[in-house]
């Protein structure tokens, strides 16, 4: 019997991946993973779901069935999968890449959490919903306007959730995970210096070590979701937690 159900989005690479290796590494613990991509592991705990989350009228057929039954002690929500989109001032983005940024950063999170709180509300599970947040829901940052913008209005929506549904049994979090070493960060330095003025900046973390292995901060994830009582509030940043 599984005492831990986590659904995990964005888990073929980078952070995502790390927070599945931590999961899968914990016993009775279902993980349901889902990405575009598959990363083909065969682990009896693991059920892998290939969706396009930008693709809403499909999220949208799949919404009810997605959620799987079971007795769970703690019901775990991730939503992690994220894009940091074209990188241009605004007025040069393309309509059609705003749109894709929006639907995945946005609204499949949004679909996802209000799923997950109609299915579980009357669970008598510990249930948690960690939407994945950044420094730039908080700080405008040049050439990431729908980044920004996306990670902010989350944010806000996390912590609607939180006043909505206080009384049963959920934890909501928006969680910073802090500057990480994963393909998401090769996207930034790869971006046009007249369109991200920040970029020598962003190479210089790299460089200079500055970045966080994805493993470590997947390592404090667990541990905030594992202890939820010592963090009672909804806006965290990973760079705040100490591990025991
Ligand atoms: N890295 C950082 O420094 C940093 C800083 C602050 C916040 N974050 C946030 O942390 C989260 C993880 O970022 P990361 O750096 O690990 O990014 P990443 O390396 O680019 O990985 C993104 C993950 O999201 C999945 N994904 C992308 N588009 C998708 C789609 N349309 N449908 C389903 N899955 C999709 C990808 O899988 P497929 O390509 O297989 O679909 C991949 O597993 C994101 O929310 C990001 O905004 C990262």
């Amino acid at each position: 019997m599984f005492k831990t159900l986590l659904i995990l989005t964005g888990h073929s690479k980078g952070l995502g991946r790390a927070i599945l290796d931590y999961y899968l590494k914990l016993d009775q613990t279902q993980v349901l993973a889902i990405s575009r991509s598959s990363i083909s592991m065969d682990h009896p705990n693991l059920i892998e779901r290939s969706l396009d989350l930008s693709d809403l009228p499909v999220l949208q057929n799949e919404l009810d069935g997605i959620f799987p039954d079971g007795d769970f002690k703690q019901i775990i929500l991730i939503n992690n999968a994220g894009w940091i989109g074209e990188i241009k001032p605004i007025g040069e983005l393309s309509p059609k890449e705003l749109r894709q940024q929006v639907n995945l950063n946005l609204l499949a999170p949004m679909f996802l959490t209000n799923a997950f709180i109609k299915k579980y509300k009357s669970s008598p599970a510990e249930k948690i919903v960690c939407n994945i947040s950044s420094g730039a829901a908080s700080r405008p940052v040049s050439g990431w306007g729908g980044y920004c913008s996306t990670k902010a209005a989350l944010a806000m929506f996390t912590m609607v959730a939180d006043r909505d549904n206080k009384s049963d049994s959920f934890h909501f979090y928006s969680l910073a995970p802090g500057i990480v070493d994963t393909p998401m960060q090769e996207d930034i330095r790869k971006s046009d210096e007249n369109n991200f003025p920040e970029l020598e900046k962003f190479k210089a973390f790299k460089e200079k070590g500055d970045l966080t292995e994805p493993g470590i901060v997947a390592e404090k994830i667990g541990f905030l979701l594992g202890n939820v009582q010592n963090f009672p509030e909804v806006i965290q940043d990973v760079r705040n937690i100490e591990l025991p």
